[in-house]
């Protein structure tokens, strides 16, 4: 079923048909081919606008949920009891034809928007062209061509090389391989709050004990955790907040692990599960300056804050940081697994032939995708949109936390921002204001996902395609929500 609204380019799609052709198969006369052409945004085109016409979760989605319970493994989370039936820009429509905002893009994937024209047409060429041969086995184009692009966007003017993988733990643990190969050196220094996924090495990485690591050790060795400069939560004073910082991390390189033997330094530009903890100005060029003398490869692990999110295409740009190596997912396949890393050139070819690889990574299909949401960013501006929306947004929550005392902190930047939540008077962390907001969102059709060490932070990752009139929709059931606690 086609909905109305804006086309503003062309998907061309063979529809195999056993009746009233447009013309004859000659390959097999009882199947014929209809040849028809989309109008491209009208194919998943919901209208945008916040719509909720039973509670939420209704009775579609509960009965799915049950269903869920049945056949699904118990150890999987789910943030919001909603189905979701189809999804276009940033509404979403549940299974009981509720039509909710999308403040979180399936955590920060669908920056392009939900159904990209350009992705869902990349995308379908591409199933119909091939969908895989495993790019080790044959090589085909589009990977290549993500590489190209990843290559050109990733900071640096040296000549960059790029790997593809599936998900952004596997880039992680493919970034870390390289980084100890090319080193011969194998500690990894991480840091507190850190978030890189939840493979063996990566939930080591992580710093986060519950529901990341507990009960699956023992973990990889040779990890070692230091500071993050939280500077909501630091103890010490602010005004040397980042000299502090990098005091007691060169402390423990130097006197705990010895630098010579530090293999990578990996950090998230912004923290993302820790909740969007955003360094002190001056901590990341003082870090990738402090790595380069001593022969450490600088790792940005931009899998939450890449692709325009922050308002630039990637978070280290803000202060001019170059990485030795940069690790992307989520945003790069505007909605399909795809994964990348991308290095200096002899870091990414010290590694042996077939060192390297896998079965799916850089499916074609992801490519394709890929490539449709790089366009979409590029062409349609969404990193001066993100800027936009970054002020919207945090101008909004700013007067919220004026209102409401619970709010501790806004932070954040472009369309990756955050509230940390305290008990007022304090700076005690309040996961169950949390909770109770993210409640009332959800019931009145708008999705805000929650982060944090503490579960005391509600972050906001919309869509960059998101309206100014969704996002003031958004900000006022928060005000709803934040006045009922
Ligand atoms: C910063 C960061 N690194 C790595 C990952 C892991 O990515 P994936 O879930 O695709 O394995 C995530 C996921 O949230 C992340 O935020």
């Amino acid at each position: 079923m086609l909905g109305d609204g804006a086309v503003d380019a062309n998907v061309h799609l063979m529809v195999f048909s056993l009746s009233s052709p447009s013309q004859p198969n000659p390959q097999c006369p009882s199947l014929e081919i209809w040849s028809y052409t989309f109008p491209m945004t009208t194919l998943t085109n919901l209208e945008q606008v916040r719509r909720v016409v039973t509670a939420i979760p209704g009775p579609n989605s509960n009965a799915l949920i049950q269903r869920r319970a049945e056949a699904v493994s118990g150890g999987l989370g789910l943030t919001f009891p909603v189905a979701i039936e189809r999804a276009s820009d940033a509404i979403l429509l549940d299974v009981d034809g509720n039509q909710i905002i999308d403040m979180g893009s399936g955590i920060g994937v669908t920056n392009v928007g939900n159904s990209a024209s350009r992705v869902v047409a990349n995308v379908i060429d591409q199933v119909q062209a091939f969908t895989h041969t495993c790019f080790t086995v044959a090589p085909y184009l589009n990977y290549i061509e993500v590489c190209e692009a990843l290559n050109r966007l990733v900071p640096g003017t040296h000549k960059k090389k790029s790997l593809l993988v599936n998900s952004g733990a596997e880039a992680v643990e493919n970034a870390v391989k390289i980084a100890r190969h090319y080193t011969k050196r194998q500690a990894i220094v991480v840091f507190e709050h850190a978030y890189h996924g939840r493979t063996n090495l990566t939930m080591a990485l992580n710093a986060k004990n519950m529901p990341y690591k507990e009960g699956f050790g023992p973990f990889a060795p040779e990890i070692y955790r230091v500071p993050m400069p939280y500077s909501y939560r630091w103890i010490g004073p602010q005004e040397t907040i980042t000299e502090d910082a990098m005091e007691m991390i060169t402390h423990k390189i130097e006197k705990e692990i010895g630098a010579h033997n530090v293999a990578a330094i990996l950090i998230e530009p912004i923290q993302g599960e820790g909740g969007f903890i955003v360094p002190p100005k001056g901590f990341l060029p003082a870090l990738a300056q402090y790595s380069r003398e001593h022969g450490i490869i600088f790792i940005a692990d931009e899998v939450q804050s890449g692709f325009a999110r922050t308002g630039h295409m990637f978070a280290v740009e803000e202060e001019g940081v170059v990485p030795d190596m940069l690790v992307t997912a989520k945003g790069i396949g505007g909605g399909l697994p795809l994964a990348g890393v991308t290095g200096r050139a002899e870091i990414m070819d010290s590694v042996h032939v077939a060192g390297l690889g896998g079965t799916f990574g850089g499916n074609p299909v992801a490519c394709a995708a890929a490539l449709g949401a790089i366009a979409t960013i590029e062409e349609d501006g969404l990193v001066e949109r993100a800027n936009h929306i970054g002020k919207l947004l945090g101008d909004g929550l700013r007067a919220l936390a004026a209102k409401y005392p619970v709010i501790g902190e806004v932070r954040g930047r472009g369309a990756m921002q955050a509230v940390e939540l305290i008990v007022p008077g304090s700076i005690e962390p309040n996961s169950a204001a949390v909770t109770k907001v993210l409640k009332y969102c959800t019931a009145n059709g708008v999705f805000i996902l929650s982060a944090g060490t503490y579960g005391n932070v509600i972050r906001f990752l919309p869509p960059l395609v998101i309206s100014d009139e969704l996002l003031t929709d958004a900000l006022s059931v928060l005000d709803e929500a934040f006045a009922t606690i």
